[in-house]
């Protein structure tokens, strides 16, 4: 007989109970236990970070974490962005900067914004394109994504809405910061990249 364990979360701030095998990754657990489908799978190897998720309020790859390493915390996907009907901030900035193409990276990447955001909410661009190294995006390019993260910056500095238990807590867990390490090569370069065919095709 499988081992299963009980664990309870909070996954956007509603409790969740459940039994799980001790070997059940959390990005699974979220997409196919509780249907929330906003953590997506890609390299799952802690890479790329598209399956990133808060937990108590520091991003981590759910790809590289067993549910039962959740259990006793607390959970934000993309789903959890949105309260009362409306737009976070950082969501809002990422619909009216187009920072999304295909959109595979985009709830990770607006997670890690949040996070940003809240480490730093008043970001210089070279600060930003540091933070967001730990996500790969594969269409945009990275530029409108910056833009993306600049407008939340500036929004929320406005005094615009946001939400205290995203924002705040902090907590324990992989973090995307140490990941991150792998990927610092790649993300920047892509960027820089990018630039130089931006600026080659303007001259
Ligand atoms: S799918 Fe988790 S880091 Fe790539
Ligand atoms: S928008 Fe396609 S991977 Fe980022």
């Amino acid at each position: 007989m499988v081992d299963r364990h009980r664990i309870e979360l909070v996954v956007n701030g509603e409790t969740e109970t459940q039994e799980v095998e001790p070997r059940r990754l959390l990005v699974d657990f979220l997409r196919e236990d509780l249907g929330l489908l906003g953590a997506h799978i890609g390299c799952e190897h802690g890479v790329c970070g598209t399956c990133t998720v808060l937990m108590n309020g520091e991003t981590i790859r759910s790809c590289i974490t067993f549910a039962v390493q959740a259990d006793g915390q607390e959970i934000t996907t993309v789903e959890g962005l949105a309260s009362n009907g409306k737009f976070h901030p950082v969501q809002e900035a990422f619909w009216e900067k187009q920072g999304l193409q295909c959109g595979y990276c985009t709830p990770a990447m607006m997670l890690r914004t949040v996070e940003i955001l809240r480490e730093n909410p008043s970001p210089t661009r070279d600060q930003v394109r540091e933070g967001i190294a730990s996500q790969l995006c594969r269409c945009t390019g990275y530029q409108y994504i910056i833009d993306a993260v600049l407008e939340a910056a500036r929004t929320m500095s406005a005094g615009a809405e946001t939400d205290g238990k995203v924002l705040v807590k902090q907590g324990a867990g992989p973090s995307s910061a140490e990941a991150a390490a792998q990927t610092q090569g790649s993300g920047p370069a892509l960027e820089e990249e990018a630039e130089d065919a931006s600026r080659q095709k303007e001259s």
